[in-house]
C-alpha cells in the first residue's frame, strides 16, 4: 500500500487521538489531603464529563477509591465534609461504614482494598461550588486515606 493511501488514514487517527480527547477517559484530578494509616492509589468519581465535576441535583454518583492499608483495623467509617467558602461542613452519606462498602473487614497491614460508594445528591441542595472532603478512618479515627476534589452542585 502506498503512502498516499495510508498517510492521510493515519493522520486523521492521529488527530482524533491527540485532538480530540474527549472520548478518551482522563483520570480524576484529586488532591491527596494525607493520612498516616494507608496511602490512596486511584480515585474514581462517575460520571464525571468535566472537572471540575458537575453534580446534578437528583442524580447518584459513584466513588471508587483504590488503597493500601498501613495497619489492622477491624473497623472503617466514613467522614465526609463540604467544604464551602472554606468552611467544612458535615455531609451525611446514607453507608458512612466502610465496611459495607466493598472493603472486607478486618483490614490488614499491607492489603490493598477498595472502597466502593454512592453519592447521591439531594434535589434541595443548593446550587453551589463546593470541595468535596472524604476521608476513610480506621478503629483508631487516623485516616486511611483523605482527598478532596472541586465539584459543582448542578440543577437538572
Ligand atoms: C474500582 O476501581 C478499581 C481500580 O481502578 C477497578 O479495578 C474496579 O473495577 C472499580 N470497581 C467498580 C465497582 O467500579
Amino acid at each position: 500500500m502506498s503512502c498516499a493511501i495510508m498517510c492521510p488514514g493515519l493522520l486523521t487517527v492521529l488527530l482524533t487521538v491527540f485532538l480530540l480527547p474527549s472520548s478518551v477517559p482522563e483520570p480524576l484530578k484529586y488532591k491527596d489531603c494525607g493520612s498516616q494509616s494507608g496511602k490512596l492509589v486511584t480515585l474514581d468519581v462517575s460520571p464525571c464529563p468535566e472537572e471540575p465535576c458537575p453534580l446534578v441535583r437528583g442524580s447518584t454518583y459513584t466513588v471508587n477509591a483504590t488503597f493500601v492499608s498501613n495497619v489492622n483495623s477491624k473497623s472503617a467509617s466514613a467522614v465526609v465534609h463540604g467544604i464551602i467558602a472554606g468552611i467544612a461542613v458535615p455531609f451525611p452519606i446514607s453507608e458512612p461504614d466502610g465496611c459495607k462498602s466493598g472493603i472486607s473487614c478486618p483490614i490488614n497491614s499491607g492489603q490493598t482494598y477498595t472502597y466502593v460508594t454512592k453519592l447521591p445528591i439531594k434535589s434541595e441542595y443548593p446550587c453551589i461550588k463546593l470541595v468535596v472532603k472524604w476521608q476513610l478512618q480506621d478503629e483508631n479515627n487516623k485516616d486511611l486515606f483523605c482527598w478532596l476534589i472541586p465539584v459543582h452542585i448542578a440543577a437538572v
